[in-house]
């Protein structure tokens, strides 16, 4: 236990890094895999609402494919993903919108409530944040959608009247159909929308991995140019393909804080905005 004077000194020693961060936008991206253990998602939670009581104004954008796959399953229904994108069939996008905007997110929502912060739960449909469109290319995702621009006024509305905006990546095509969107894809929109002043997408690894066998290493920092290159050599495979591209987009957006976390360290966020080092992969824009 700390003595009171070692705690006022902790404090103390946080005020540059919240004198930093006050009144900036913080786009979080809490991953499916990250989520699963309640115990560490209060600790984001409590992490998030703190960030919002010293004066950030943290925006959370979560995932869910564990939970999602579970009720897929129950289903018998077998989940199949093409780069990280989930083939996404009608009955399949029942259940996205079901478990990601139903049950998740209102369940985020209640505890973040549960612990004393605001929050209001919400997913690309509200407001008509998200314009997007179905995924075209060499394989039928089915109704997985692309963003065409994303409208950041209800959230900036939600920021403004004080709240922990939570949403959830499901959003309405153009003819109104659901179409299920990859979440670093809808954060990085997002962040970019807002002018964010930091991304971080909490995953369940430590960040990039790059070189083979022995040579594999956790890639601190990493030029967002580098990425299209990574993604082609196979460097990147998986949910990292939309997750890298996303970082892309938001530094090419202006976004000037780009991080991959791992979700399942205790106060990832804390460590990652509290401390010079920071932790996992920087997306940067230059050297
Ligand atoms: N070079 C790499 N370095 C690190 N992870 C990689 C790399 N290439 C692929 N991956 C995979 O990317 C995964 C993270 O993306 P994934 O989509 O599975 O999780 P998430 O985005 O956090 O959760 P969700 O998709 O449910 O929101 C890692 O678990 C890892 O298996
Ligand atoms: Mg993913």
């Amino acid at each position: 236990m700390l003595s009171p004077l070692q705690k006022a000194g902790v404090l103390t020693e946080a005020l540059p890094y919240i004198q930093a961060f006050y009144d900036k936008i913080v786009v979080i991206k809490y991953g499916g895999g990250a989520m699963v253990d309640p115990a560490l998602e209060e600790l984001v939670l409590k992490d998030v609402i703190l960030m919002k009581l010293i004066g950030m104004k943290p925006v959370l954008v979560h995932g869910g494919g564990p939970m999602i796959n579970h009720w897929l399953e129950r289903l018998d229904i077998r989940p199949e993903f093409i780069d990280g994108l989930r083939v996404t069939d009608e009955v399949t996008m029942e259940v996205v919108e079901m478990v990601l905007a139903g049950r998740l997110n209102k369940g985020i929502v209640s505890r973040i409530q549960g612990l004393g912060g605001r929050a209001v739960g919400l997913c690309g449909k509200d407001g008509g944040m998200i314009r997007a469109r179905r995924v075209e290319g060499d394989r039928d995702l089915g109704l997985v959608g692309e963003i065409l621009s994303a409208d950041p006024g209800l959230i900036q509305t939600l920021i403004d009247q004080g709240f922990i905006p939570v949403v959830s990546s499901v959003a309405a095509g153009q003819k109104g159909e659901s179409l299920n969107i990859n979440a670093d894809t809808m954060a990085s929109a997002l962040g970019g929308a807002l002018r964010a002043h930091k991304l971080v997408l909490l995953t369940d690894v430590e960040g990039i991995f790059l070189g083979e066998g022995d040579g594999r290493r956790l890639a601190s920092s990493l030029l967002a140019a580098e990425i299209p290159g990574l993604i082609a050599s196979g460097a990147l495979t998986g949910g990292m393909i939309p997750k890298a591209k996303g970082c892309l987009e938001a530094v090419e957006q202006g976004v000037e804080n780009v991080h991959i976390i791992d979700g399942r360290q205790p106060h990832a966020l804390l460590l990652e905005i509290f401390t010079k080092e920071g932790i996992g992969t920087w997306v940067k824009k230059a050297d």
